[in-house]
């Protein structure tokens, strides 16, 4: 009995560590609220819709982690990277998982 607890506490935490690796759609959801006024995820109102913005939503999960971290890197560093104020502003505030969180979500919504 106590042997099945264990392999079922093993089971758990490696469910949470690949959950983690793929990025927690869930928690993607929360972070793309401050994108969403320039990116316009559907199901949402896009509050400059003649500012041009490329889509994201339904973008391949591996792009939208190399294009943030490119916006980080040309933040930090100009010169290197993708250089672009506002979405280097964006992209410096958010951690390496909120980054995979946010792939995970934006790559799991229908273009
Ligand atoms: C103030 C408006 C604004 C906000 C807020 C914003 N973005 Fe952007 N984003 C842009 C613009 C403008 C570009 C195009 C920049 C360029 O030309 O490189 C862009 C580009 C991108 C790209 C690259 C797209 C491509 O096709 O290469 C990604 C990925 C992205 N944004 C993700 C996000 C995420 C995730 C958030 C929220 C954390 C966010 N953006 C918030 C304006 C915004």
């Amino acid at each position: 009995m106590k042997r099945l607890y264990l392999y079922g506490l093993i089971a758990v935490a490696m469910c949470a560590t690949t959950a983690h690796a793929e990025g927690d759609k869930t928690r993607g959801r929360q972070l793309v609220y401050t994108c969403q006024g320039c990116h316009g995820v559907p199901g949402y109102s896009n509050v400059y819709p003649s500012y041009h913005v490329p889509h994201i939503a339904g973008q391949n999960e591996q792009y939208i982690v190399n294009a943030l971290k490119d916006y980080q890197k040309g933040f930090a560093a100009p010169g290197t990277g993708r250089r672009h104020p506002t979405m280097g502003a964006q992209a410096e505030s958010l951690s390496d998982r909120d980054i995979a969180d946010i792939a995970a979500y934006l790559s799991s919504l229908a273009k």
